[in-house]
């Protein structure tokens, strides 16, 4: 065996050209480098007429002292506190419904660095337009409030007391991503962590590492910024005793290499998330990730996870904590919601809408569940507008490029519920194929539209022309909620004119926990376990379904939903309450994932190939 893994090593092929999608960060794992947080509690200033730009104050980001000698309608200093992350709408009651400006301001000591290493401010997210000033110049801008972003400040630190102001406007716009209406709360603020990133003068911008698509093959770029021909790079996984060096050719900075893949690889899956350490080291810098290796391909209506028949027990998760926090910001409420999942029998979650936190994936990862994620084209979009075409160009790069090495994301979504129009029709199909030439390595998917179309009284159909530019026919539909007494469920046909897996990527009902008014009443939980029941009759019908993900894993916020003393400001299809707590219909959802996947495990280990 050992002969056959050193000949394959020599068979490894390693050139510096290929396909590489260009670095889509200016720092991919900022988790792996030298970083000094910035979280903490941030001084704040509520700008509602943004008068924080008037240039008779010299603009806020300028961060005076007022001492009396100037005229200004701001001090920071003698400001009120708020932390960072989070949002701003569950941690000043005054806020809760506020959208608008808000201005930031922290300081901080020790960054100056003159040895030739570089730095860069990283921002996790911040939700939903970001201006940043460091002591007194603007440095950068973004836009977006689900992605992280990094501006390089190399050479513009002081040895102490730096000053950092960003303004947040969290003002829902008609050219938004998302837009003017969501069925989710428009939590505004710096919603995930900031830090101070450091790394040398030539550095590991990006790299990939996967296995091929026959499992045959380990697979990767690294690509190094500022690189010379020359230069040493070395990618090692340490158990499998795979190590190899290359100097490079050219100047590109990129390296592109494939190695046999030793046979007792183990494969990443659900049920045993095998993650490796992975090394990529040039003279100068050493950067640590955990790599699973997976493959996800589709054969025929089948949805293959490592050549095996898998169906997607999913469940659709906000990126909200339990009780009355807001925007989650700490792994142990990943870890919670991710848990509740897998209790409920999932393999598999769809991050609804956005690009949920990078602890949320990588804990995805360790813990074996197979991810959609999504960026947050919803409802009404500009789909004319050139500009709200590039902002959805950058959220999508920005969402592969901070989470291309997690294993157990299998899905790039790029839109949910849009309305058949030839105009949204041409939008989405060109995101498509740009997600595809970003990443040819997962599904591409989104939640079709014109839905519940009655070919007859009882058979259903989805007419979306999207369906083409996807790798999988997802659809939303809400039949004994929104749409049809329940009991129309169980004489329902679905007739689906598509080749490709079939996915649910939305269905149920709600209910307020404790309510207990009988089985037709809205917001009972009798009512909404019976929808349950009634929509399993009808999905279990349906040719080729290899996926289904209820709505929703808890209870949420949404500006939507105002019925006092049943929702108050939550959106009620969580199988659990908002503070956890199980729902009637939990249960039969569990039995529903469970059944499914033994059922399709059942049909893998028949057709031979476990
Ligand atoms: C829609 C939408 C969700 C929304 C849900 C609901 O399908 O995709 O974001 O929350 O229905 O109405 O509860």
């Amino acid at each position: 065996m050992k002969k056959i893994f050193i000949l394959g090593l020599v068979l490894g092929l390693c050139w510096t050209g290929g396909a590489w999608a260009q670095a889509l960060l200016a720092v991919q794992n900022v988790k792996g480098r030298t970083q000094m947080s910035l979280d903490g509690m941030w001084k704040y200033a509520v700008d509602p007429y943004g008068h924080g730009g008037y240039k008779g104050n010299g603009g806020f980001g300028r961060d005076r002292h007022f001492d009396g000698s100037q005229l200004q309608d701001y001090d920071f200093d003698t400001s009120d506190e708020i932390r960072v992350p989070g949002d701003w709408n569950t941690q000043k009651e005054k806020l809760y419904y506020y959208e608008g400006t808000v201005w930031y301001r922290t300081r901080f000591d020790g960054a100056n660095r003159t040895d030739g290493m570089r730095q860069f401010l990283h921002f996790g997210a911040v939700n939903y337009e970001a201006v940043v000033w460091l002591n007194g110049k603007m440095v950068g801008s973004h836009v977006g409030g689900y992605t992280p972003f990094e501006i390089e400040v190399t050479g513009k630190l002081k040895e102490r007391d730096n000053s950092l102001v960003v303004r947040v406007n969290n003002t829902r716009l008609p050219e938004g991503i998302p837009t003017m209406n969501t069925d989710w709360w428009n939590y505004g603020g710096i919603t995930r962590s900031v830090s101070l990133v450091e790394v040398p003068e030539t550095y590991v911008k990006d790299y990939t590492i996967n296995i091929s698509k026959d499992r045959k093959w380990i697979e990767g770029s690294v690509q190094l910024a500022d690189a010379k021909a020359g230069m040493k790079v070395t990618v090692e996984i340490p158990e499998l005793k795979l190590k190899q060096s290359v100097n490079l050719l050219d100047d590109s900075g990129l390296w592109t290499f494939a190695y046999t893949a030793p046979k007792k690889l183990r494969l990443w899956t659900p049920e045993s998330p095998k993650l490796y350490d992975v090394v990529i080291s040039t003279e100068t810098e050493t950067v640590k990730d955990r790599i699973g290796f997976r493959t996800i391909e589709t054969e025929g209506q089948k949805i293959l996870l490592n050549g095996e028949e898998v169906f997607l027990a999913g469940v659709n998760i906000h990126e909200e904590g339990l009780g009355d926090h807001g925007r989650v910001t700490t792994r142990e409420e990943d870890s919670l919601l991710l848990t509740m999942a897998k209790d409920l029998g999932c393999n598999f979650v769809r991050l609804a809408h956005y690009p949920h936190n990078e602890d949320m994936t990588r804990l995805a990862d360790e813990m074996g569940l197979m991810v959609w994620s999504e960026i947050p084209l919803y409802w009404g979009i500009q789909w004319t507008n050139e500009k709200t075409y590039e902002n959805a160009q950058n959220q999508l790069r920005e969402m592969i490029g901070r989470d291309h090495n997690r294993c157990s994301i299998i899905i790039w979504s790029i839109a949910n519920e849009t309305a058949v129009r030839p105009e949204r029709t041409a939008f989405l199909t060109k995101l498509a194929g740009e997600a595809r030439g970003l990443d040819g390595t997962r599904l591409i998917s989104a939640a079709l539209q014109n839905v519940n179309k009655r070919l007859t009284p009882t058979t259903y159909t989805v007419e979306d022309p999207l369906g083409e530019a996807l790798d999988l026919f997802s659809f939303n539909e809400y039949i004994g909620w929104y749409d049809a007494k329940k009991e129309f469920c169980d004489s329902i046909t679905w007739q689906l004119s598509t080749t490709k897996p079939v996915v649910i990527s939305e269905f149920g009902a709600g209910a307020r926990i404790g309510r207990h008014s009988g089985p037709d009443a809205y917001f009972s939980e009798d009512n909404m376990e019976s929808v349950y029941r009634h929509q399993f009759v009808m999905l279990d019908k349906i040719p080729g379904l290899a996926g289904t993900i209820p709505w929703v894993l808890k209870d949420f916020r949404s500006p939507h939903r105002l019925l006092v003393g049943i929702q108050d400001d939550y959106n009620r299809k969580g199988l659990y309450s908002e503070k956890g707590e199980k729902k009637q219909a939990w249960k039969v959802v569990r039995e529903w994932n469970v059944r499914k996947r033994e059922q399709v495990a059942g049909r893998a280990l028949l057709a031979g190939s476990r």
